[in-house]
């Protein structure tokens, strides 16, 4: 599949969304690191039919602004900028940008001057419409050649384009949902602008990952870690269809694994899929590499290598294994690192990414990188995986490691099993569970007094969490029915010992994230 726009990646934390829009639409896109461009140039930039400058926390005149040479503007491919993209073309093209005491951060509003094709059949001349913004350098001189086609309600400019170059710039965010038909923006720069093929979906993916896999892989051998969960089994079939018998896949039992589910997942493998699986029971290497650990990276740190040395000590035992498959998507590559050399703020350390040790002997092969958790189930669909693997809700890598606050116990990953078993049951048995992106307990590391019969109790504290989703990226916490939390609450409560005192977590995602560590 060919590559029709490029997003260049200036460290927005936004740079994903813009990506994700352009999927919607149906085009194949890639986000590359700004700092990485010689390295793309040829393979990639020449042959886009879009480029899209991304937005980013830098100003384009601080002295190690992340900045673009002339090549790229010398292509004749159309561009567009986005805030900080924006300003570096204005830069680029000797207009002038600045430090701006009227920062515009949220909505705003922006008046429409002229038409352009940027926002044709959007937004019309003379009228008003609610953006997004999040700024505050300011292009104080737009470049010659250049016209205004927006300004902001402060009469900083909005949108400006070059015609004949095809070149636009946007102040705001097209790729937010509050920016009104910002969708339809980046529709109009990648279709009827660049004109770029809508051929991305799963079926044409599919046939591409397994031309690919089978290229890379060659005759070695493939060992698959295997999660039970729908990111790493899409990834196992996957590769089983381009590789057949080279593939191996491993369960490792970490014994933080949720109650029962080894034994279900292997069986529900084994029934499915004719493909060589293993179980390694490591739970008490996991456990006891994790006394005394409290700090969430830590944690997932450990639990990072600990599978790496596992797959590795396995992948001896067998001959010829080059390769270790991993269900790694976009959004854990994202999370866990400058994405694409962006400067991004780490937020947590995926187990399979961020988490990994630095010296490995296995080379990575990781099919779903590009793909968002929806697009990996219209995958799973799409290679005729049964719904109770595509239905599962996510289960995170390091798995109940970190939804144990504080130190993980023996005792405390029973307790949390226990309840975490209660409240699936009683989703599943009120037929909420399909409905929910994902639910899970936590495991407070704080006790509080309660009173039981008529004794005192001193006990833990259990959360509750329940979310609405599209691909994990943003959540909202789910709407109960007072009476089916309360249900819940008094069934932990009264069956699981150690706990006395359950609560309900409302916070969304931002500012909150979807785990707890
Ligand atoms: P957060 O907590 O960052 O999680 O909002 C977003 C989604 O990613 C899952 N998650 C992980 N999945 N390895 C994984 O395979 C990990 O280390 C990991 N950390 C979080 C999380 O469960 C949610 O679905």
């Amino acid at each position: 599949m060919k590559t029709q726009i490029i997003i260049i990646d200036f460290g927005s934390q936004l740079t994903k969304l813009i990506a994700r829009r352009i999927r919607e639409i149906g085009v194949f896109c890639e986000v590359v690191p700004f700092n990485n461009i010689e390295k793309n140039f040829k393979s990639k930039i020449v042959n886009s039919r879009g480029i899209i400058l991304s937005g980013g926390p830098s100003s384009v005149y601080s002295k190690n602004a992340p900045l673009l040479g002339d090549k790229i503007f010398k292509l004749g491919i159309p561009i567009l900028g986005i805030c900080y993209g924006l300003q570096l073309i204005c830069n680029f093209f000797k207009g002038k940008v600045e430090k701006s005491d009227k920062r515009e951060f949220g909505k705003a509003n922006i008046n429409i001057l002229k038409k352009s094709a940027i926002i044709d059949q959007i937004y019309e001349p003379k009228k008003m419409y609610k953006v997004w913004m999040s700024h505050s350098d300011i292009i104080t001189k737009i470049p010659k050649d250049f016209e205004t086609v927006a300004l902001s309600e402060n009469s900083i400019l909005a949108i400006i384009e070059n015609k004949k170059k095809k070149i636009f710039g946007l102040q705001f965010h097209p790729e937010v949902n509050q920016t009104v038909k910002g969708s339809k923006i980046i529709s109009n720069f990648v279709l009827r602008i660049s004109k770029a093929k809508k051929d991305w979906n799963m079926n044409s993916f599919k046939t591409d990952m397994i031309y690919q896999i089978k290229k890379i892989v060659g005759k070695k051998k493939v060992i698959c870690g295997l999660s039970g969960g729908v990111d790493s089994t899409v990834t196992a079939i996957l590769i089983n269809k381009a590789i057949g018998k080279q593939l191996q896949c491993i369960f490792v039992d970490t014994g933080l694994m949720r109650k029962n589910e080894p034994q279900e997942i292997e069986s529900l493998f084994k029934k499915n899929f004719n493909i060589s699986f293993v179980r390694l029971n490591a739970s008490t290497f996991f456990i006891k590499k994790l006394k005394g650990i409290s700090d969430p990276e830590k944690k997932r740190k450990i639990i990072g290598k600990l599978f790496i040395e596992l797959f590795e000590q396995y992948s001896k035992k067998l001959r010829n294994v080059f390769f270790l498959a991993q269900g790694t998507l976009y959004p854990d590559v994202i999370e866990s690192i400058a994405a694409s050399g962006g400067k991004k703020v780490i937020i947590k350390s995926h187990h399979n990414v961020g988490g990994l040790p630095k010296k490995m002997n296995l080379n990575l092969l990781e099919p779903l990188r590009e793909l968002f958790k929806d697009e990996v189930r219209l995958l799973g669909k799409e290679l005729g995986i049964p719904k109770d693997f595509i239905s599962r809700h996510p289960f995170p890598g390091p798995g109940l490691g970190i939804r144990i606050l504080g130190e993980i116990t023996r005792t405390r990953i029973k307790i949390l099993k226990e309840a975490d078993s209660i409240f699936i049951n009683s989703l599943k048995e009120a037929n909420l569970y399909d409905k929910i992106w994902q639910a899970f307990c936590v495991l407070l590391p704080v006790k509080t007094v309660g009173v039981m019969g008529d004794n005192r109790t001193y006990e833990q504290i259990c959360i509750l969490r329940a979310v609405t989703s599209k691909d994990g990226m943003t959540a909202d916490s789910f709407h109960f029915d007072h009476k089916f939390i309360s249900e819940c609450a008094n069934k932990i409560v009264n069956n699981v010992k150690g706990i006395n005192r359950v609560c309900y977590d409302c916070t969304s995602k931002p500012p909150g994230t979807i785990e707890y560590e």
